[in-house]
């Protein structure tokens, strides 16, 4: 099974551009195994072969591993804590900022930090960079239409404010999309830009093994201009800030030194 799976792994980096072997084996291998069968295969190499032709299959197998689980300001308390250093900490020091959200999934939390950023009044120096390996949640982003249980965390004032609703869903309006662009960007494959003042890289890297993980930490070190702040998930809180460069604010957010 190993051997299918190195098999598969390596397929995927050549075809697909994507590098498995990043992600926490046990838990990949799981949801390899079940997408496949959900789509009448056993084997990996068969499956192989059925991704490279059928772009359906192959739209469902990376729907299914990339896991995109989202929702508005995501454990609200946290973006009230990220809230609060932004305007205390980021704001008196940096004229206009820069502000990367990784992973992004369906915009939800790139959108919320727009929505923070034009009700405090704060300038962009650039659209907010929006970024995840997945073509299809990108395009979603893009529309920006939610449903009632991803907007739970936003109050009734913000939401007449900044959606729209027709046709059974919330459309985020123009002021806050124009405040936004979406990229594909892969957090193994890809180089990254630099020149950050806040990266927000939430609940993805809970997915890879421990060194692609420090590599990621290293690399928004890098990405990060002095004095720039990394907002994390809920789930990902580093334990030794110090060996990345970083010290911490708090549990969840922390400063390039
Ligand atoms: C669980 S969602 C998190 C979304 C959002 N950051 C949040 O916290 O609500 C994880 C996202 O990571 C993306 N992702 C998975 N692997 C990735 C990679 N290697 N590079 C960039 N994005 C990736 C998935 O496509 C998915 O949209």
């Amino acid at each position: 099974m190993k051997a299918d799976f190195d098999f598969f792994n390596d397929w995927a980096r050549d075809e697909l551009n994507i590098e498995l072997d990043a992600y926490k084996e046990k838990q990949l291998q799981r949801r390899i195994t079940t997408v496949m069968k959900s789509s009448g295969v056993d084997d990996l190499k068969e499956y192989a072969k059925l991704i490279k032709k059928d772009t359906d299959i192959r739209k469902k197998f990376l729907d299914y591993i990339t896991i995109n689980v989202t929702e508005f300001y995501r454990n609200k308390d946290l973006f009230e804590e990220f809230e609060e250093i932004l305007l205390k900490t980021l704001v008196p020091k940096f004229k206009d900022i820069n502000i990367w959200s990784a992973a992004c999934s369906n915009g939800s939390e790139p959108y919320s930090l727009a929505m923070i950023l034009n009700k405090n009044n704060i300038r962009l120096k650039n659209k907010i960079m929006a970024t995840d390996l997945d073509d299809g949640i990108l395009a979603k982003a893009r529309i920006g239409a939610y449903r009632d249980h991803e907007l739970k965390n936003i109050d009734k004032k913000d939401l007449d404010r900044f959606f729209n609703f027709n046709n059974g869903a919330y459309h985020i309006n123009n002021e806050i999309k124009d405040m936004v662009s979406f990229n594909k960007h892969d957090l193994i494959v890809d180089d990254y830009k630099k020149g950050f003042h806040v990266i927000v890289c939430r609940n993805v890297t809970i997915y890879f093994k421990n060194e692609a993980k420090d590599e990621i930490y290293r690399k928004m070190h890098d990405a990060l201009v002095p004095g720039g702040v990394f907002f994390i998930g809920a789930t990902e809180s580093i334990y030794n800030p110090t060996e990345f460069g970083f010290k911490k604010l708090s549990t969840f957010i922390y400063e390039k030194i």
